[in-house]
């Protein structure tokens, strides 16, 4: 039995957690490490909404799954404000280490946080609610398999870096 598109809800737990570690290090005044840990998120995430651009939208598209609170312009247009958010946070780790990183600092950078994690509740729910179950309920078993084949293919495929500086520009 092939796997369920809705297994690829699991990356999102996955995220959730690793930011969960960025905010740790951040609380704790590590900052380069709170870094580190924001770049991995940066990429991981990327990857995902490439995956579901590129693939994931497309499969539920060519289904005709669109729905009211599941239409597929929502999900792109969620995304696109994710990846602002993230590229905000990532020039605002930037900025906070390039001034020393007060305490002050730092809990205006996580109001920020708590802001698009907020952000991504939300479009969580509606990926959880609507995206993936439709996907479940009407994709034959060729076509998931199609999917999840294209999908470990798109994964293994290398992300352009962007660093904050030239998402700023861009
Ligand atoms: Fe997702
Ligand atoms: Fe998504």
């Amino acid at each position: 039995m092939t796997r369920s598109p809705s297994e690829l809800l699991e990356v999102h737990d996955v995220l959730a957690e690793r930011f969960a570690v960025h905010q740790e290090k951040l609380i704790a005044g590590e900052l380069a490490v709170a870094e580190e840990h924001l770049e991995a998120y940066s990429s991981a995430l990327r990857v995902h909404v490439r995956s579901e651009e590129e693939l994931v939208i497309p499969a539920f598209e060519a289904l005709g799954l669109d729905c009211e609170r599941g239409r597929s312009e929502l999900y792109r247009a969620e995304h696109a404000k994710i990846l602002w958010w993230l590229d905000e946070l990532r020039r605002g780790l930037a900025a906070l280490r390039a001034g020393g990183g007060d305490v002050r600092a730092v809990i205006a950078l996580l109001d920020r946080e708590g802001t698009f994690k907020r952000v991504m509740e939300h479009h969580d729910l509606r990926e959880r609610e609507y995206l993936y179950p439709l996907l479940d309920e009407h994709a034959s078993e060729v076509e998931r398999r199609e999917l999840w084949d294209a999908l470990e293919l798109l994964e293994e495929a290398p992300l352009p870096a962007i660093a904050p500086d030239e998402a700023a520009a861009e």
